[in-house]
């Protein structure tokens, strides 16, 4: 497991004043000898301006919500990445967008799936979040309700990338899975904690290359790719899809978080019950979740993923501010800040600056 090692914030007073971010841009067989260092650069780039627009949102006492929108716009807008303009083809020929986002504070979530007009499918996800009373629309009528809300739309060619299109047409001449062309899961995604200690996640993608009879991934799903509850953490995903569907990995990873970060089991007050049993584990004190309990979570679920067959990452903050990551795959688009002066992004699976 490549995990990254946890920040070292244990210092850091539990009321001050703090933020965290990470990012991510996709994970999968990314290795230096498949990357020439002028791609490599434009990479670090794009994700260090995406790591620093939502940073910056959350330096300047904005909302963890504003700061991973404004991340993920960044990275949508890229055709670098798999996710808004730089979306993969459909069999078809189309592209087909997926979002999601979830607020930690009260995990009033919102997805979109199939959308093909959008231009920044995560902002549609928070229009269904906060001005629908649902949590998911997908295709004609998520454009609908777009429709209705102010919401930038982009005609086809605005997602129209060569290297995608041949992409395509290698994968129907030669009968190769996505994997063969893509090497890598390209969906982008966020997490942050504001200054107020709240949490949220958000993820975007244009899913698989070649999907086909309206194929959903994980990205859009709420607990698969997304997850951010304040109890635990913010997770965002990037990998093979039908693996972290079946894990449930964003709200597995949140979970075990919550369930194992109290030293002791800790029996909920009364009006935490719902019927009046004594129930040890939903219930855990506040400010006691250690980075090493977060990381194993991560680490485990991406195992459960790997046992599978599936392969990919993810990335998390927690309520304390602690950013971390961890992915089986060769590497990962990645980057993480926080109010402690960590700054860094990275594509390798090497071990970062400031880890053991
Ligand atoms: N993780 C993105 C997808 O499988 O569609």
């Amino acid at each position: 497991m490549l995990g990254g090692q946890v920040l070292a914030q244990d210092a850091l007073a539990v009321d001050s004043p703090k933020w965290s971010i990470a990012i991510h841009g996709g994970a999968g067989t990314i290795t230096r000898e498949r990357m020439t260092p002028e791609l490599e650069a434009q990479y670090e780039a794009a994700l260090q301006n995406a790591l620093d627009a939502g940073a910056k949102i959350l330096a300047d006492g904005g909302s963890a919500l504003d700061a991973i929108q404004a991340a993920i716009v960044l990275m949508e807008d890229d055709p670098k990445f798999n996710a808004g303009r730089g979306a993969v083809y459909t069999w078809d020929g189309a592209n087909e967008l997926d979002a999601s986002i979830m607020d930690g504070r009260d995990r009033s979530a919102g997805a979109v799936t199939g959308v093909t007009s959008i231009k920044n499918p995560i902002l549609l996800a928070d229009k269904v979040r906060t001005e629908s009373v649902h949590v998911f629309l997908s295709g004609k009528g998520a454009e609908e309700f777009a429709a209705t809300q102010d919401i930038e739309t982009a005609e086809p060619e605005w997602f129209e990338t060569e290297s995608r299109k041949r992409a395509l047409e290698r994968v129907k001449a030669e009968q190769l899975s996505a994997l063969d062309v893509d090497h890598k899961f390209g969906t982008v995604g966020a997490v942050a904690l504001d200054q107020d200690g709240n949490l949220a996640a958000g993820t975007s993608t244009g899913g698989m290359t070649a999907k086909r009879w309206g194929r959903i991934g994980d990205a859009p799903v709420i607990g698969a790719g997304t997850y951010a509850d304040n109890r635990s953490c913010a997770v965002s995903a990037t990998g093979w899809g039908e693996y972290f569907i079946r894990v449930g990995v964003a709200q597995e990873i949140c979970t075990l978080i919550r369930v194992h970060s109290s030293r002791e089991p800790v029996i909920c007050d009364e009006d935490q019950i719902p019927s009046g049993t004594e129930r040890a584990y939903p219930c855990r004190l506040p400010g006691n979740i250690e980075p090493e309990i977060a990381q194993a979570a991560a680490d485990y679920a991406m195992d459960e993923v790997q046992a599978l067959g599936g392969d990919g990452g993810i990335i998390l903050v927690t309520p304390e501010g602690h950013a971390l990551y961890s992915f089986n795959t060769a590497g990962m688009y990645r980057g993480r800040a926080t109010s402690e002066g960590v700054n860094e992004v990275a594509i390798f699976g090497e071990v970062l600056a400031g880890e053991e």
